[in-house]
């Protein structure tokens, strides 16, 4: 390969870059306004994982009937998945790190970090991204 070849390619590789869709933690492709679950998906008390568009997942946690928070579920330690709250805490099945529903802090474990929140909206009978 001669340098000009070596060159076009790298800047090829540059413009792919600029041009990527800018993705959310947990949700995939979907952008503002999409309907991620059904309110009625989502207990209240406790909360659900569900899927999102574009292969994504959020953890949704429903502390009263009209509130809904959503959170990434990847655990901030390794990345596994969090379960729905359950006892008043999001619990990470891996190393047992424990997550405030109300906020994504951590209460325990070794995360360095809570759960990362992703802004929803619940509107009529449904959870939008906001
Ligand atoms: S991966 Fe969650 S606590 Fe280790």
């Amino acid at each position: 390969m001669d340098r000009r070849t070596l060159l076009c390619g790298l800047l090829a590789l540059t413009a792919c870059g600029t041009a990527a869709p800018t993705r959310r933690p947990g949700v995939g492709s979907a952008r503002p306004g999409d309907r991620i679950a059904g309110l009625g998906d989502v207990p209240v008390g406790s909360g659900a994982l569900v899927d999102v568009a574009g292969n994504g997942q959020l953890l949704l946690v429903r502390p009263s009937d009209a509130v809904v928070r959503a959170f990434n579920p990847a655990c901030p330690h390794q990345g596994t998945t969090v379960n729905p709250p359950a006892a008043g805490a999001i619990t990470c099945p891996t190393h047992r790190s424990t997550f405030d529903p109300a906020s994504g802090a951590v209460l325990s474990g070794p995360s360095p970090r809570g759960l990362e929140e992703v802004p929803v909206v619940v509107s009529g009978g449904d959870v939008l991204l906001s």
